[in-house]
């Protein structure tokens, strides 16, 4: 199948963010980071020669990339992203580039093979993230302006020193990549940009790059950070999301995200026709913290039951109202509406959708196939359509029960 016919049905996937400000822990010297634990070397402008120490006793022990890909695979994603090179410039992996890699810390080993090889067992698509523009350790790189003369500078020696070779050493040793992931492109000359991208298609045709290259030279839009689009986008896309607020890990964020939130999330994006890339950031010590892996767990046992109307979904046209129970997905190929109830009616058990124009021929409760009795009406004096539809009394599913509504002609909605 064609990379970007996958990736707009592969719905779900993981993404790693792991690398020497784990050791931190958004905390440096008694100081918090004031946002998020991965910046912290720019936020509190921790001098290189300091923050290079981290690599001195770098040692996850505990980390375990082929746990995580086999429990990425039992909670339901399709991919894996993992970070190769974040802004701090640190290399998780065997760079003859750069010496400051993981070969030079106590652990040794190359974390970014060391997942690939999970992924090629388990036959999970894997992508790298790469920090093109940033790079705060090279002198050249953008973002470090505590140590580094900003007008001395001259970014294409970093490009073609540090960040295109790094480029092609992991689109030759680490097999297939199912995609790039760059970021924070900001100014970034569009020639480099178009370079960068005209190396990886040259490396690896097939391998997907992120918007976040710039210039529209990405083969998918990548939506800002925890951010869903409010109606239905035409075209791939992906939204990158945290558990918490912080992509690497932080002891100081404990506000995690519930499992409901998630789903909820999932659903939204799904049904727009995007992807949720979801976090984790081990830390130092390699572990993922539990707090995330119990919401993973939760997701992964509701995605299991509930599958059918996440993956292999299609995007639906908008409906005009916002549904306070929940959300829909839909299902081309069945020709289905998910109606997913995440907030479950106290009384009078029954949920309606509004304006969809569009026959319907059955529902059911996705889990167990009970039928439901619904009603199709339009209403003269509004001009509004409106599905009701009768549901069990006794809340099925505490998280999100979903109703699969079978369409008996080609979905439409009203407009208002
Ligand atoms: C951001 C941040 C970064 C994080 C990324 C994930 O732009 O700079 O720390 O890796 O988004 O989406």
């Amino acid at each position: 199948m064609d990379r970007l016919q996958w990736f707009k049905r592969a719905g779900y996937g993981l993404f790693v963010h792991f690398g020497l400000y784990a050791m931190l822990g958004g905390v440096y010297k008694g100081t918090p980071s004031p946002r998020n634990a991965e910046w912290i070397m720019r936020h509190l402008r921790i001098p290189v020669a300091e923050y290079k120490k981290l690599a001195e006793t770098f040692d996850p022990a505990l980390l375990d990339p082929d746990d995580i890909v086999r429990r990425a695979k039992a909670w339901g994603m399709q991919y894996v992203v993992v970070t190769a090179k974040h802004h701090d410039g640190f290399a998780l992996y065997d760079s003859r580039v750069s010496d400051y890699n993981v070969m030079h810390t106590p652990y040794g080993k190359d974390i970014i093979k060391a997942f690939a090889d999970a992924c090629a067992r388990e036959g999970m698509p894997f992508g790298i993230y790469y920090s093109q523009m940033q790079d705060w350790e090279h002198p050249d790189g953008n973002g470090n302006t505590w140590d580094f003369d900003p007008t001395e500078q001259d970014f294409s020696r970093y490009f073609y020193g540090k960040c295109l070779p790094q480029v092609k050493e992991l689109l030759t040793g680490y097999g297939d990549l199912c995609l790039l992931w760059f970021d924070t492109p900001y100014d970034m000359p569009k020639p480099l940009c178009e370079e960068l991208a005209a190396t990886v298609k040259a490396l690896q045709p097939d391998c997907l790059i992120n918007g976040r290259i710039g210039y529209g030279l990405g083969d998918y839009r990548q939506m800002a950070d925890n951010s869903i689009p409010r109606n239905v986008y035409d075209g791939a896309f992906e939204v990158p999301m945290t558990l918490n607020r912080s992509w690497g890990y932080s002891t100081l964020d404990t506000g995690w995200a519930t499992p409901g939130d998630v789903i909820r999330n999932l659903v939204q994006i799904r049904g727009r026709g995007g992807n949720l890339l979801l976090n984790i950031g081990p830390d130092g010590c390699g572990n993922v913290p539990k707090a995330s892996t119990d919401v993973l767990d939760a997701v992964g046992a509701w995605l299991e039951k509930n599958g059918e109307s996440i993956f292999d979904t299609d995007p639906f046209p908008d409906f005009p109202y916002i549904n306070r129970w929940g959300d829909v997905t839909y299902r081309k190929e069945s020709n289905t509406l998910y109606l997913h109830i995440l907030k479950y009616p106290a009384i009078h058990p029954r949920i309606s959708l509004l304006a969809l124009a569009s026959k319907v021929k059955e529902v059911r409760l996705l889990q167990g196939g009970t039928p439901l009795a619904f009603a199709q009406a339009y209403d003269l004096a509004r001009e509004e359509h409106r599905l009701s539809v009768t549901v069990p009394q006794e809340e099925p599913d505490a998280v999100d029960t979903v109703v699969a509504v079978a369409l008996a002609d080609a979905p439409r909605v009203q407009e208002l």
